[in-house]
């Protein structure tokens, strides 16, 4: 696609992956995703910030050789994550005079995962600052977002934030800068909960760091670049805060109908008390979807048949992932049902170690639910609604 000018001498020189629809194995990818590097070009020295995927490399190179950089003085780490790093090693290649300019624990991970050599990096810390003539980057470490080692680089005279994984969207687009802020909020939306939605926490401290900063552009790592910035700050804001809102998720399986009965005799409870309410069949549901309503929910319900004795796998899966994203949910239950006995609901209990809310009484039925199941039910959905009141 060739490079693209951000402000002067600051450019745009990452690749698009229209075509790729899953991420490290886990994250479908609806929208592919782009890889995003930076070219700053200062009166003395030339910077790159970050590199793209291994196999997205040869575009990378191109870019740079169609801008006329014949000389690169350093290579900024951001994250160690193969998707920014994997192309360093071929960059340091076919630019022998670049330095790896990163923090102690990024050089490490760096050197462990791509074997690039000790003397090879130019180890900085957090807030020293680099010359690159009219222009001077500095560095801001901002751990876990969402590794240990990551950090950003500010450009003070042009006020740009590259801010790597922080604030980025799954996303593929041929226009730089973000224009249809809808498109974008449900993309950033969606990788905010598949990727830093645990680490709320520490992107609070960087948020809270970043008020120091005149920030007049973001650049991250994935998707468009933000030359409105409150519009993401203003959603990140929103997504780390403690707020959720009257809303229920309900995760299920059922094998032979009991289950969905159940959901569905629920979902319609619910949605007559005025709450909000989403099921998600985990047979087909694209578990992107599913994070990014964690977001802000305040109660999911687990559904599940029995198998053998236990939960049926996919929602040992469910549990699994809603327990490793560590949704602000206020309230779970449990329903589902079995044949001939079940330790459903401990053994999902078990797995659900981060969830320090309440959990509201399960409803499992014999077989498929009867007239004091669907009461059962009644009294859930009452429950929630009087829970969700208290929300206000
Ligand atoms: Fe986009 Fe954490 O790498």
């Amino acid at each position: 696609m060739g490079f693209q000018k951000i402000k002067n001498d600051v450019y745009y020189v990452g690749v698009q992956d229209w075509d790729r629809r899953t991420f490290d194995e886990l994250i479908p990818l609806p929208d592919g995703t782009s890889y995003n590097a930076y070219i700053i070009r200062g009166s003395e020295k030339t910077v790159l910030i970050d590199a793209v995927d291994p196999p997205k490399i040869e575009e990378l190179l191109t870019n740079l050789r169609k801008l006329g950089i014949d000389k690169l003085d350093y290579i900024i780490s951001n994250h160690a994550e193969q998707d920014h790093s994997g192309g360093i090693p071929i960059i340091l290649e076919m630019y022998p005079d670049a330095v790896v300019v990163t923090n102690p624990k990024c050089k490490s991970f760096l050197m462990d995962l791509l074997n690039i050599a000790d003397e090879k990096f130019l180890e900085i810390t957090h807030e020293s600052t680099l010359y690159l003539g009219n222009k001077t980057l500095k560095f801001l470490l901002a751990a876990w977002v969402h590794w240990p080692e990551t950090m950003f680089t500010y450009l003070e005279e042009d006020k740009i934030l590259f801010s790597g994984d922080l604030f980025g969207s799954h996303m593929t687009s041929s226009e730089l800068f973000v224009q249809d802020e809808a498109k974008v909020y449900f993309a950033a939306k969606r990788y905010f909960a598949e990727i830093m939605m645990p680490f709320r926490t520490n992107i609070r401290k960087h948020l809270d760091m970043l008020n120091n900063y005149q920030v007049e552009t973001i650049a991250p790592t994935h998707g468009q670049v933000y030359d409105n910035p409150e519009f993401i700050l203003e959603q990140y804001h929103e997504w780390i805060s403690d707020t959720v809102e009257n809303k229920v998720l309900i995760p299920y399986i059922s094998m032979h109908g009991s289950v969905e009965k159940m959901v569905n005799y629920l979902t319609e409870k619910l949605t007559e008390l005025d709450i909000t309410v989403i099921p998600f069949n985990m047979s087909v549901t694209d578990i992107g979807e599913f994070a990014m309503e964690l977001v802000d929910a305040a109660t999911v319900v687990i559904g599940s048949s029995t198998v053998h004795v236990g939960p049926h796998p996919k929602m040992m899966y469910a549990a699994y992932l809603t327990n490793m994203l560590r949704p602000k949910a206020k309230f779970a239950s449990i329903i589902g049902s079995f044949g001939w006995g079940s330790r459903m609901v401990n053994m999902l209990k078990d797995i659900l170690t981060n969830f320090k809310g309440e959990l509201l009484e399960p409803v499992i039925s014999k077989g498929f639910p009867k007239e004091s199941d669907f009461k059962a039910l009644d009294e859930l959905a009452n429950t929630i609604a009087m829970k969700h009141k208290d929300l206000k």
